[in-house]
């Protein structure tokens, strides 16, 4: 039996939900019960009733599932550490603030947002400020709903999504410690970025109007402004996914996100906005070896504590409060 036919067996005779989220390797996603952006697999899986969920991803998404759902054993072929998650911690938010409050802004007058791409601890001193979680499909209604509140939002760790978000919405935006204004900002960003997402430039958007004068641009928000700027379009991954399958299918469009991802959308007429294959590293690590291993452990109730995710009942606690903020927008 190959690996492939194993990791279903195994799946077949075992109480586990197997998930994967699009960036995932197409040998991996190919095999899971739920696939989704981030969102949507957070939201799927809190609707399962399996006692074990195989989680192929990045940490922060296992992290989440486990916060939603406790009572699940989650595990993660490989805890790879997303890193844009990466950037912050709570010394680093702690820090900012700090700046922040230097520059005359008290904390009652601030409302942290975490995108989703961030730790369990970040969430949850962000939680204890009275914040919340968003992702990129619903940050736009997230920081609508925090701006009723009168307060500067401070927006962590990703500076392109706090700028091309408040952009959108006609506002300010300043990132801590670039020299920006931080007094006159409607939305204050963390000065974090996807490595991934940074790859893609506005030469490249030339290039590829030059070569094919009819060709659409979509992006995924965590691009930089200047590109954003430049797209026709600019989507989460579900968002980019329905608005690429949707296009005509003589209709040419360039993708600025993740490789893996945009590979498999549409067979004719989709390129991506690079010279170079944009995949999330992180992302790569789980292969369907890491797959059958874990699950095999399960079989063999030899689970390694390095795949199961953790998370502190106080930590948990907060920030599982500000993923629910989100989850009543
Ligand atoms: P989504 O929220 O669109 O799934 O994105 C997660 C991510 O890491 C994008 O780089
Ligand atoms: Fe993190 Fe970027 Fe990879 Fe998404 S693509 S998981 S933000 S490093």
């Amino acid at each position: 039996m190959n690996l492939k036919e194993e990791i279903l067996k195994l799946k077949n005779e075992l109480d586990v939900t197997l998930v994967a989220h699009f960036y995932q390797r197409d040998e991996v996603f190919e095999l899971a019960d739920i696939t989704g952006d981030s969102l949507e697999l957070a939201k799927k899986v809190m609707n399962t009733n399996t006692k074990f969920v195989v989680f192929c991803g990045v940490g922060f998404m296992g992290e989440s599932v486990k916060i939603m759902s406790p009572q699940k054993r989650v595990l993660m072929p490989r805890i790879a550490c997303c890193a844009m998650a990466r950037m912050i911690d709570e010394g680093y938010f702690e820090q900012n603030l700090k700046i922040i409050n230097e520059a005359g802004i008290k904390n009652e007058d601030i409302l942290p947002i975490t995108y989703i791409n961030s730790s369990a601890r970040v969430k949850a001193r962000v939680g204890m400020m009275g914040g919340m979680v968003c992702t990129s499909s619903n940050a736009y209604k997230i920081i609508e709903k925090g701006l009723k509140s009168g307060k500067k939002i401070f927006f962590v760790p990703d500076r392109c999504l706090g700028q091309n978000f408040a952009k959108s919405l006609n506002l300010k935006s300043a990132v801590v410690g670039d020299g920006t204004n931080l007094n006159e900002a409607d939305i204050i960003c963390y000065n974090g970025f996807c490595s991934v997402h940074q790859q893609f430039n506005v030469d490249d958007i030339d290039f590829y109007r030059e070569k094919y004068p009819d060709i659409l641009v979509a992006v995924h928000p965590e691009c930089d402004p200047k590109v954003c700027d430049k797209a026709d379009f600019v989507g989460s991954t579900s968002q980019l996914i329905t608005y690429i399958k949707n296009l005509p299918v003589d209709q040419k469009v360039v993708v600025g996100t993740e490789f893996n991802m945009v590979n498999r959308l549409r067979e004719k007429n989709t390129y991506i906005l690079s010279s170079t294959k944009p995949e999330c590293p992180t992302m790569n690590e789980t292969t369907l070896e890491h797959v059958y291993n874990t699950l095999k452990s399960i079989k063999d109730d030899n689970i390694s504590k390095e795949c199961e995710i953790f998370v502190d009942e106080d930590t948990a606690k907060w920030a599982k409060i500000a993923l629910e903020r989100m989850f009543e927008v």
